[in-house]
């Protein structure tokens, strides 16, 4: 008969761990456990077509009051909120053309819906009116300028 030794019996011992970590990590000892399914990936987010946009809240939080009083101001604000706030047009100083230059182009760039012929009149009249050409330079009159 085999006389078993601390040694032997260490060896052995070690041995079997070995043996048995790796077929556990090989998944031979666990063979029910659940595969690990990875959560499911959202799909990617489509831009929003100029469509879907209708009848959505406009993309700020403007009311008719941020533009200042005047004819055509219900028009204009309803008219020109759709996809932007009022800053965008407050920012802008221009002659009555410039600002029917600005309309085609809300209109053909960015696919305004058409607007009516008086309308548009009444729109352009409340913005030259409102919003014209500031005067050049800060003071206006700044000596240091001319
Ligand atoms: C269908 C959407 C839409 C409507 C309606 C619309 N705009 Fe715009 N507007 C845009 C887009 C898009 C831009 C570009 C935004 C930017 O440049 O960040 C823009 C930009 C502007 C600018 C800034 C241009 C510049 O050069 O900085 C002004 C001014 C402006 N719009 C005025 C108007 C006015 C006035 C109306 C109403 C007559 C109007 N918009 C209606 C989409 C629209």
């Amino acid at each position: 008969m085999t006389r078993v030794t601390i040694t032997h019996a260490v060896v052995i011992t070690l041995t079997a761990t070995f043996l048995l970590l790796a077929a556990d990590r090989a998944g031979e000892l666990r063979k029910n456990r659940s595969a690990y399914v990875p959560p499911a990936r959202p799909a990617a987010v489509a831009p929003p077509a100029v469509d879907a946009d209708k009848g959505k809240p406009p993309p700020h939080s403007d009311s008719v009051d941020d533009l200042p009083e005047g004819k055509g101001r219900e028009a204009t604000f309803y008219t020109c909120t759709a996809c932007h706030g009022v800053a965008l047009i407050k920012a802008q100083g221009l002659t009555r053309d410039l600002w029917d230059s600005t309309f085609d182009l809300m209109l053909e760039r960015h696919k305004m819906a058409p607007v009516k012929p008086t309308e548009r009149a009444e729109i352009l009249d409340y913005l030259a009116e409102q919003f014209p050409p500031r005067r050049k330079g800060r003071g206006g009159d700044n000596p240091f300028l001319k």
